[in-house]
């Protein structure tokens, strides 16, 4: 491999690492020191550490899931996310409160083969399933002890050359990424042993079809009605903003994102992979060969019903659960005791956070209230001191569209 100055980066010790930054990019002491936080859980974590990067922590309050209140901890830079999450939340508690189920909890993976007959290995699986498990939960024998282990195996044709040999684990507590991944190499070993077969790859899939959690909650009309609306309107509105992310995609994009805002932060403050959450939700959000919203939202005699199917990859142990400090508080906020708790709790988040952004959009608009909660960030960001951020909010507030321009002229006037 070519040579570089960035060779063996990783091996030099952290002051000497920052040190080659600053010199490289020309940061300056007070940039540097901003800049310098080592840290042996982080530097232990991931590779080249530089520093920790704080996000802000929220809650949502408001979230009652299947009969019990939730304080869920929601980490985004995001203003208005949390707000929202909270308004959705007690909108739902005015209703039956949402109802959560996990409906499945296996994580899947495949062995992909090359130009083998698809007959013979089909039937080669189906006759040695006993032994291809024992091959895979051996490879990973604490799965065992943890209840999970391997639990179903199929083939799938991909084309004229590829076969997919797809195993699906019941991951115990865990996420399960590791363990499937040790699981699948040692089948992949076991195959080839077996069948003289060739291996192009063995690797987890994150369309998490079988990881499934679903939540259904209604609201009553009362609960909906506005300054200017009925409650049944918005209701009827909500439901039409829902039938549009079902039938255009660009639409369904976004309604999705607004669905992940609230996961998504929930996901990271119990300290798991986001990736994984994301890549599911919208592979599964496809999964009809068509991008729909994950989330249908119809109306009742009484109210507006809304429902959320959607896979939830997470672990309540493992991985950097175990080791970033604010995880496990984070689940004692939350009162999770186990890895199914927690994905009812993240996917209640979706459903909340959804009906507030639907709310917001049929009946005011997202500026609003969006706008509203942005203006700390927009006076921050155009250098708002925390002693002058309360009257350049209230000034801005009075504005119709304020921007920088309007916060730097306030704060000029303010500094005179
Ligand atoms: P409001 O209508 O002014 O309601 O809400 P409110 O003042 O009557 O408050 C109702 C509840 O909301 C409160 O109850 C709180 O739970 C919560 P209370 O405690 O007062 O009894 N709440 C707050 N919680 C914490 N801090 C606050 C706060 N304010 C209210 N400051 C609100 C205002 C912003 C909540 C509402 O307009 C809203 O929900 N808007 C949606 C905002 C949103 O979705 N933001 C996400 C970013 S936009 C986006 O990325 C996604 C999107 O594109 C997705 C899509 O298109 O589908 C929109």
């Amino acid at each position: 491999m070519m040579k570089t100055k960035w060779d063996h980066f990783y091996k030099k010790t952290y002051q000497q690492r920052l040190d080659l930054i600053a010199k490289e990019v020309g940061l300056s002491a007070d940039q540097l020191n901003k800049l310098g936080n080592d840290s042996t859980v982080s530097r232990n974590l991931i590779e080249n550490f530089l520093t920790d990067y704080p996000l802000p922590e929220g809650v949502v309050t408001n979230l009652k899931v299947n009969g019990q209140e939730h304080l869920v901890p929601m980490v985004t830079e995001e203003p208005s996310v949390i707000a929202a999450a909270s308004n959705g939340s007690k909108l739902l508690a005015s209703g039956t409160g949402i109802k959560a189920e996990v409906l499945s909890h296996l994580i899947g993976g495949q062995i992909v083969i090359k130009d083998f007959p698809l007959a013979k290995l089909t039937q080669f699986v189906d006759q040695h399933r006993p032994e291809l498990f024992a091959v895979a939960n051996g490879s990973h024998p604490h799965i065992l002890q943890y209840g999970g282990g391997a639990q179903k195996v199929g083939v799938r044709k991909l084309d004229e050359h590829f076969t997919s040999v797809d195993l699906a684990v019941d991951p115990g507590e865990a996420m399960g990424a590791n363990t499937i991944n040790t699981m699948l190499e040692a089948v992949a070993a076991w195959l080839q042993q077996k069948l003289a077969v060739t291996v192009t790859m063995a690797i987890l899939t994150n369309f998490e079809a079988e990881r499934i959690v679903q939540v259904n909650g209604t609201v009553p009309f009362s609960a909906l009605e506005t300054q200017s609306m009925s409650g049944e309107t918005v209701a009827k509105r909500i439901a039409d903003a829902s039938r549009i992310a079902e039938i255009d995609h660009y639409r369904a994009a976004t309604h999705n994102k607004g669905i992940m805002n609230g996961i998504d932060a929930a996901v990271i403050a119990f300290g798991n992979d986001w990736r994984a959450v994301e890549s599911a939700a919208h592979s599964y959000a496809a999964k009809d060969g068509h991008y729909r919203g994950l989330s249908q939202w119809s109306v009742s005699a009484t109210g507006l019903a809304g429902h959320l199917t959607i896979p939830m990859p997470i672990g309540y142990v493992g991985g950097a659960t175990k080791v970033l400090p604010l995880a496990k508080i984070n689940q004692q906020i939350a009162q999770v005791t186990n890895v199914r708790e927690e994905m009812k709790v993240i996917a209640a988040v979706g459903l909340a956070q959804n009906l507030a952004a639907l709310k917001a959009l049929v009946t005011d608009g997202i500026q609003k209230g969006h706008m509203n909660l942005q203006l700390n960030s927009l006076a921050m960001a155009n250098g708002a001191t925390r002693e002058e951020l309360p009257v350049v909010v209230d000034r801005l507030k009075k504005m119709k569209q304020p921007d920088s321009t309007d916060v730097k002229q306030i704060l000029r006037q303010l500094r005179r």
